[in-house]
């Protein structure tokens, strides 16, 4: 497999990046929406750490993601797509973009702001980024719950256009953020591998 994007795929790099992205959202939504009901003592305290410590390493992973799509290129879209599709596409993927920078600054704005500590994974201690405000806190904790509801909504409706490409339209649009080979599509660019191409990947 290409580590690199290619015209008709997303490569290794990407794939793990995105994936890995993917199930740290989930991740941090269920610990973001079942944390605050914890009782209050020492699990709570480190719920919440591990909140913070998975959300700045998001912070960091979706830098890196879009610094690697800045050298890497992006495939081109699926052949067939409507340009009207290729439009709302881009517009929800700049939108997940910017939610995963704000979520992640807003919650280390909420933090600084109530004076918090906030050390990643208890190995670095980062610094406050805003003094500390009450109001400050206030805001940005609406701030930060608001657009995790706003982000919801659209990796929702990211993922169904996926599922529906890759259901009803029959195209490589899921197959080609996954290893080569694991999703069959009717698409003649994204061919499974068969008993006598498998052992010459074609990248
Ligand atoms: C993509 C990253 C993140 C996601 C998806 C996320 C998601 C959430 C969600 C769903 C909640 C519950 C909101 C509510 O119902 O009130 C929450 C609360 C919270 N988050 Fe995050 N978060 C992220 C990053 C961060 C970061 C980086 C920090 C701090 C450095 C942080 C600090 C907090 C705190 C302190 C709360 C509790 C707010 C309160 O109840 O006072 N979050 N987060």
């Amino acid at each position: 497999m290409s580590l690199k994007n290619t015209a008709d795929r997303w490569g290794g790099i990407s794939q793990l990046l995105h994936w890995t992205i993917a199930i740290l959202i989930l991740v941090m939504a269920y610990l973001g929406l079942t944390m605050g009901d914890l009782p209050n003592g020492p699990d709570k305290i480190k719920t919440y750490a591990l909140h913070k410590s998975i959300g700045i390493t998001i912070l960091a992973l979706v830098a890196l993601r879009l610094l690697w799509r800045l050298y890497a290129g992006t495939p081109r879209p699926v052949p067939g797509s409507p340009r009207w599709q290729e439009r709302i596409a881009s517009l929800t993927h700049a939108a997940i973009y910017l939610l995963l920078f704000a979520i992640p600054l807003s919650g280390w704005v909420l933090n600084s702001a109530a004076g918090f500590p906030l050390r990643w994974f208890g190995l670095v201690n980062l610094p406050h980024i805003v003094g500390e405000s009450h109001d400050l806190h206030e805001l940005a904790e609406e701030a930060h719950e608001l657009m995790f509801w706003m982000l919801a909504l659209l990796v929702v409706a990211h993922a169904g256009a996926a599922f529906y490409h890759h259901i009803f339209q029959r195209d490589a649009t899921l197959a080609r953020m996954l290893p080569r080979g694991w999703l069959r599509t009717d698409d003649a660019t994204d061919p499974a591998p068969t008993p006598s191409s498998s052992g010459t990947p074609a990248e």
